[in-house]
């Protein structure tokens, strides 16, 4: 999605980008060679000793040139970058469609059934790329359309780390994404116990990091940047100190009450970032990293490959403003529900945080159009 600059961004250039050369290859400036020069006093190199990276883009020569810098650590897919890998003309993706459908077809039986496993096949595909060329780990969605179903969305989660598995990638190395309903949060509740790793997507609002952490999710993906936008459209300013900035706040928050209350199992890594002090439509490229540069010192971060350049090309000194001490210390917020949050209270929680709400509702929505746009691709081509 991401999401990054974030997932409107991307999606919004995704059209451009489809063409002729793959998923993101024609982005003007970024290089497709495999190396890319990261001076050791670049804030990318500072930030990449204070918090663990991952690339946010779907695009294997990216990811490859990124991941050759040994700064980049993990990678994901997501139904955009799946789509649009699946829908673009570039040969190497058209040869993951073919061979997502002979597996699905092979292993499935009836239209319906062969079409479901041939998108979640097409996303092990792109992620046993991604393995390749990342040593930490890789994301692949669970169908967003299960996100109110965790019978659902246990059973696909099962079925993707199978896929992983066969291939020879241990479930270690794979991280399945769930959105952050309460069915999502139940579903990792049950897979973190099988070692099936979870990151658990779209969390826009405190109540959902803190009820993925005490289900043991591995991982949560918080969205700085479109909780800034949230506020913005909601009364809130268009412009904000970095330090101000809603979706600063709110991750910073999340961060010091995981470490507050013990959770240092579940790794807080935020995605999606706009610019503090500008609107994202003034284009102030300067002020592209103020969320990034605010919340330095977090577990770990996704960044697209924009911001990534930037970084690399900017010296300033980076000062690290997240350490696990300090933030315990200043956390004000005392344990959620005895430390096992209820479905009532979550609900009860989440529908008041008018943000998390709608925010989340439309998440699924944008990945519920693309996933449906691939669907009815490869529908085309069974
Ligand atoms: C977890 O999912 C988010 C949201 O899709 C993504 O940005 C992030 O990179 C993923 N984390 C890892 C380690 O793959």
């Amino acid at each position: 999605m991401h999401l990054s600059l974030s997932l409107s961004a991307v999606f919004s250039t995704g059209a451009l980008l489809l063409g002729r050369a793959g998923v993101h290859t024609s982005r003007a400036g970024t290089p497709t060679a495999a190396s890319i020069a990261v001076p050791e006093a670049s804030q990318l190199a500072q930030l990449a000793r204070m918090t663990t990276l991952s690339i946010d883009t779907g695009d294997l020569d990216i990811i490859k040139a990124y991941g050759a810098t040994g700064l980049i650590t993990d990678a994901t897919t997501n139904p955009l970058f799946v789509s649009q890998a699946g829908l673009s003309g570039d040969a190497r993706y058209i040869a993951f469609v073919d061979s997502a459908i002979a597996y699905a077809k092979k292993n499935a039986k009836g239209t319906e059934a062969v079409l479901e496993l041939a998108m979640d096949r097409l996303a092990v595909e792109l992620g046993l790329e991604i393995v390749k060329l990342v040593p930490g780990y890789v994301s692949t969605e669970v169908d967003i359309r299960a996100s109110f179903d965790t019978e659902e969305s246990i059973a696909r989660a099962r079925r993707i780390i199978a896929m992983y598995e066969a291939a020879g990638v241990p479930r270690t190395r794979v991280l399945v994404k769930l959105a952050g309903t309460w069915e999502g949060i139940q579903a990792a509740k049950v897979l973190e116990k099988e070692g099936i790793t979870c990151n658990i997507t779209l969390i826009f609002g405190f109540i959902q990091a803190v009820a993925a952490a005490q289900a043991g999710a591995r991982l949560i993906s918080p969205f700085p940047g479109r909780i800034k936008d949230w506020a913005g459209a909601n009364g809130g300013k268009k412009a904000y100190e970095p330090s101000e900035d809603p979706g600063v706040k709110s991750v910073s928050r999340m961060y010091a009450y995981y470490k507050k209350f013990g959770h240092e199992n579940t790794i807080c890594m935020p995605a999606s970032w706009r610019p503090s002090r500008s609107t994202p439509a003034d284009k102030i490229a300067e002020h592209a990293t103020d969320e990034i540069v605010a919340l330095a010192g977090v577990d770990r971060m996704t960044i697209p490959p924009s911001i990534l350049d930037q970084l690399a090309a900017t010296q300033e000194p980076l000062l690290r403003q997240l350490t696990p001490a300090a933030a315990s210390a200043a956390c004000a917020d005392s344990i959620v529900g005895d430390g096992d949050i209820s479905e009532a209270e979550f609900r009860f929680a989440l529908n008041a945080d008018v943000c998390a709400t709608t925010k989340m509702a439309e998440g699924i929505n944008m990945f519920v159009a693309e996933t449906l746009k691939l669907e009815a691709a490869l529908r085309g081509k069974l």
